[in-house]
């Protein structure tokens, strides 16, 4: 079975979401550059390990990245969950990784990588928005797409109720992204892209604000 650790920045629901899954996986520790976020409290409820390396403590990315692979590295996970994990990775992290660090990104991607993502789509009058769950690359939000959930923009959506809708569906995403991995259905290929074996692909398409 494979041994996953998530990490996490604040909130921690897509982690939640993903320790309700009963996923064909054992988690092995939650860890946050943060001591203050709430997903930690709830990754204890489960009891699962949960290991802090503040990036404060540390005078750039490069150094922070290093302790933070030392931590991973004591639990020699498989997969390594970005689920909320607000900071930006160095080229020789990610690359360290390669095949085993995964995103979720809430937006269509390649649309609104970044932060705001929701404010940027009502600004845009975009009909339908989502989420994005991916094989982390060096360069930020970019790299090969696993899984998708597009929901549409109600007309009187604030970037709240956006968020909402998004959340609802990343928690589905990930927990399905990640039971693919785990399986070994869905990896990283050679040539960098997302191979796939053993599963149907029916898809509904989404029309937004809809037909008559
Ligand atoms: C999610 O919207 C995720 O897509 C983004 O940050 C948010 C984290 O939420 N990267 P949570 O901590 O999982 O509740």
């Amino acid at each position: 079975m494979k041994k996953v650790v998530i990490l996490i920045s604040s909130r921690g629901s897509n982690m939640q979401s993903l320790l309700n899954a009963k996923l064909p996986c054992r988690i092995t520790a939650v860890i946050s550059n943060r001591a203050d976020a709430q997903g930690l409290e709830i990754a204890k409820t489960y009891g699962i390990a949960t290991a802090v390396v503040p990036h404060k403590n540390y005078a750039d990315r490069a150094s922070f990245d290093v302790a933070l692979a030392e931590e991973i590295d004591r639990h020699a996970p498989d997969v390594i969950v970005l689920a909320g994990f607000m900071r930006i990775l160095t080229a020789g992290f990610v690359e360290r990784y390669r095949g085993k660090l995964i995103n979720i990104h809430p937006s269509l991607l390649p649309a609104y990588t970044g932060i705001n993502t929701h404010e940027r789509a009502l600004q845009d009058g975009v009909k339908i928005h989502g989420c994005t769950v991916h094989f982390v690359t060096p360069t930020l939000d970019v790299g090969p797409i696993i899984i998708q959930a597009a929901v549409p923009v109600l007309h009187d959506d604030t970037a709240d109720s956006l968020a909402a809708r998004v959340l609802h569906e990343e928690h589905r995403i990930y927990a399905q992204a990640i039971r693919w991995i785990c399986l070994e259905q869905v990896w990283l290929n050679k040539e960098g892209r997302v191979a796939i074996s053993c599963f149907e692909q029916p898809g509904t398409p989404l029309i937004s604000p809809g037909l008559d």
